[in-house]
């Protein structure tokens, strides 16, 4: 089945397509083999979705309205003949985004649906994500979760499932994606602190200063806004779950942090 791989350069995209090599990787700079795709271009999406059946969706980034991008996608996804889309959505719903759940509605329209709801990513903790830079350059990790818990997933587990939602027909609905364990935010300063032998701690802040470090970061407004209010939702206990979907779906356990960050501990702090 020729798939597309939107995002595909991307913290799940990236392994997804070394999972799926024949798949296209859409990028906004595509490289040798990958296809030009902009989701502020509209027309870039009928040539990308040429011969496609089946869709890897990163939706729009910090976007509380992916439908303003989206909706003429999902056009030219019909008009192609795509049958198949797996959509890279979240565990946690975002407050006051119903945007966002307009988008899932979209994906649910097409044929074969398949909608992935990761928790949060520990690629969080690497590179520019502001988690990261505090980690790298402070030794602490800034959340307004309190005490809450999250079931941390690596997202190379995600891409593994993606891949097998993108070539099995038999899989299909919508699949909630944990790591093997929920943990706060101070017992992940723990695991990192004993892991790399420096100090780390959690340092916990109000939700407010947590949207000022997101926009500091780059991010609109009304994204920024609601994207510290997931922390709230953590610290309410709504992500305090694990599921056993990765393993179900892959046929092997999901990484533990701990394991995570021995393979990472030169980057992290
Ligand atoms: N981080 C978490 O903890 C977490 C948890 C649950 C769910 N999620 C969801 O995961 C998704 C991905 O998050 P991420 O931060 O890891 O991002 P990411 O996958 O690294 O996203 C960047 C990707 O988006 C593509 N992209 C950016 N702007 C684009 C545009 N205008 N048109 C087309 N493609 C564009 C980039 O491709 P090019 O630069 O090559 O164009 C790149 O492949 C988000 O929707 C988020 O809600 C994240």
């Amino acid at each position: 089945m020729s798939a597309l791989l939107i995002g595909g350069t991307g913290t799940t995209g990236r392994p997804l397509s070394r999972l799926l090599p024949d798949a296209t990787v859409a990028s906004r700079n595509p490289g040798p083999g990958q296809v030009r795709f902009d989701w502020a271009e509209p027309s870039t999406f009928a040539p990308a979705l040429d011969g496609v059946r089946a869709v890897y969706l990163v939706p729009p980034p910090a976007e509380l309205e992916p439908m303003r991008f989206a909706a003429p996608f999902f056009a030219a996804a019909r008009a192609a003949g795509v049958r198949r889309v797996v959509l890279l959505g979240s565990l946690i719903v975002l407050p006051d985004a119903p945007g966002v759940a307009e988008l899932v509605a979209a994906v649910r329209s097409m044929p074969e649906p398949v909608v992935l709801r990761p928790s949060g990513f520990m690629q969080n903790l690497l590179g520019d994500h502001p988690l990261a830079v505090g980690l790298r350059e402070r030794g602490e990790l800034v959340s307004a979760a309190g005490d809450g818990k999250l079931g941390w997933i690596d997202a190379a587990d995600i891409a593994a499932v993606a891949a097998r939602a993108l070539t099995d027909p038999a899989v299909s609905g919508e699949h909630l994606l944990t790591g093997p364990e929920a943990l706060s935010y101070g017992e992940v300063a723990e695991v990192l602190a004993e892991v790399t032998g420096r100090p780390v701690r959690h340092r916990p802040v109000r939700t407010s200063e947590r949207r000022e470090v997101f926009r500091a970061a780059g991010m609109p407004e009304p994204f920024a806004t609601a994207l510290a209010a997931v922390d709230r939702g953590i610290r309410n206990g709504e992500e305090d779950l694990v599921s056993g979907a990765v393993a179900e779906l892959t046929g092997r356990a999901p990484r533990s942090l701990r394991e995570f960050a021995l393979a990472h501990s030169g980057t992290l702090v």
